[in-house]
């Protein structure tokens, strides 16, 4: 007989006040991903047939984070309590085994959950409970043991007698159910110190149908913390930031320094790289293989070779940046490609769609958006570039503005091989330069110019003769500036 996939009930309806925030609690982002997005990777990772996400509070905006991702959503209208969250969950369940997992606690370990799936299996148990060890458990249900080791009871705080406070093995929240969970939860009560359903009751309800009960005791307490506030959810945040670092790190990765690198988990990592102070890798940036993230000043007199360097302060996300590029301190970098042998910033901004070809060179404050920079084609500094295609190695002048936008519509530049375009230009798109043409600085440019042309569109320079000298001078007594008055003195004398 095949065994029916695994289901996974995730609970995702409490308030979580403490946050102090419009947003849902599980909503609340760590490095990158709202907590929910944990537990239904973890469900994904596992090949949950069946995934039933329970919210309450706030259901409109977690069922919006759960729209398309193959997810069941099942209000709680009313929070009575975790047993009944998960009778409100019991409809949309089909009969395989269960997992319940909570939308607050992001840090467990899919390997956790694996080998608790197994020892569940392998007992045979009706329900394992993963459970914890903590020094001091206050606030959650302790676990109390026979004498033999076997599990007797789930004690929640309010009802734990002063010696049972002092147990330190405690109840994660997280159980592996068969599919006689729904059913047996259906005679949950509500006779107890909170008057709330409690789903701990299902251990004595498995317990009255003679199944087995089993405790499985995680190895790592520290995955089952739960962020209920900014200050956990800050301390959530260190953890998985560590275990990621300490991930890529085993797998070849120097960190220049751990505490203020941000990796998110999507992000893909050759190895033989270096990353300085202050990197941020974020969504799905790869970085080649042999790449290298120097801070800035070692950068300087470093060879570049066969590896990419990004400086610190950087933050690149969804980026694929080439072996042998060089990014430089505070760029700031989204969708964007970047080919060996380019080099970019200090303070550059490449957007979506921007698309560096082999050498190119954008300086400090040049911004990129959906442009392609043909092979060998510099804009060194303060430029605007987009919605167009250069071709190889033209030479943008500083201050180069294109006018991509008419106030209605984007329009498309196009700059032809080996253009110079002088200092403080505007291009106002759409426009062409032709092969080799040049624009002449200060130009603004709103017809093309042809292949070996020269384009000036600027009023033509006029000197006025003494101007400036019969001006000061009539200014007399009323003339302020040394210099000036000292020179008026001067010349005069001589002629
Ligand atoms: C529960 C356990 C306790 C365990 C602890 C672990 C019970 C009776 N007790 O206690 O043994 O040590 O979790 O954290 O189950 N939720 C809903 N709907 C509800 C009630 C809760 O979605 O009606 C969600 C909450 O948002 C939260 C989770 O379930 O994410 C746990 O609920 P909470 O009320 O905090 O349970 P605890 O009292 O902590
Ligand atoms: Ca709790």
């Amino acid at each position: 007989m095949n065994t029916p996939p695994l289901e996974v009930v995730i609970l995702a309806a409490g308030q979580g006040t403490r946050m102090r925030s419009k947003l849902p609690k599980v909503l609340h982002p760590i490095l990158g991903r709202p907590m929910l997005g944990y537990a239904l990777r973890s469900a994904q990772a596992l090949g949950a047939g069946n995934i039933v996400v329970v919210t309450g509070h706030g259901a409109e905006q977690v069922e919006h984070f759960l729209e398309h991702k193959g997810v069941n959503c099942v209000r709680q209208e009313q929070r009575l309590g975790t047993g009944h969250a998960f009778l409100t969950a019991a409809p949309a369940l089909r009969g395989g085994p269960i997992l319940l997992l909570y939308g607050d606690t992001p840090l467990i370990r899919l390997e956790t959950l694996r080998a608790m799936l197994e020892h569940h299996t392998r007992t045979g148990a009706g329900l394992t409970i993963l459970t914890g060890e903590l020094e001091d458990a206050t606030g959650y249900g302790r676990i109390a043991r026979g004498e033999d080791g076997e599990l007797l009871e789930i004690v929640e705080e309010k009802a734990a007698t002063r010696q049972q406070k002092n147990l330190r093995e405690f109840n994660s929240g997280v159980y592996l159910m068969d599919s006689r969970a729904p059913h047996l939860a259906a005679h949950i009560g509500k006779d107890n110190a909170a008057g709330e359903y409690y789903l701990t009751d299902l251990l004595a309800l498995y317990r009255a149908e003679g199944a087995r009960v089993e405790a499985f005791k995680i190895a790592d307490s520290s995955e089952l913390m739960g962020a209920n506030d900014r200050l956990q959810l800050h301390d959530a945040a260190r953890v998985l930031q560590k275990r990621i670092n300490e991930g890529h790190m085993r797998a070849g990765v120097t960190l220049l320094d751990s505490s203020s690198t941000f990796i998110e988990d999507t992000v893909q990592i050759g190895p033989d790289t270096t990353l300085g102070v202050g990197v941020h890798l974020l969504g799905a940036a790869r970085l080649g293989e042999g790449v290298q993230v120097w801070p800035y000043s070692i950068l300087d007199s470093s060879e570049v070779g066969d590896h990419t360097q990004i400086g610190p302060y950087t933050l690149v996300k969804d980026c694929v940046l080439e072996g042998g590029c060089v990014i430089h301190a505070h760029s700031v970098l989204s969708g964007a490609q970047v080919s060996r042998g380019a080099d970019v910033g200090p303070f550059a901004r490449l957007r979506p769609g921007a698309v560096l070809e082999q050498d190119v060179h954008v300086g400090n404050f040049v911004e990129v958006k959906n442009t392609r920079l043909g092979a060998g084609t510099k804009a060194g500094h303060l430029a605007y570039l987009g919605d167009a295609e250069f071709g190889r190695e033209v030479n943008v002048g500083a201050g180069t503005i294109i006018a991509n936008y008419n106030g209605l519509e984007k329009n498309t530049t196009r700059v032809g091989d080996g253009v110079f375009i002088g200092s403080n230009s505007t291009l106002i798109a759409p426009v062409t330069l032709g092969r080799g043409a040049m624009v002449a600085a200060g130009s603004t440019l709103s017809h093309d110019v042809l292949e070996g042309d020269l384009g000036v569109a600027r009023a033509r320079q006029e000197n006025k003769a003494g101007f400036s000298k019969r001006y000061w001078k009539k200014a007399g007594a009323k003339l302020k500036l040394e210099v000036l008055r000292a020179w008026l003195e001067e010349t005069q004398a001589g002629s």
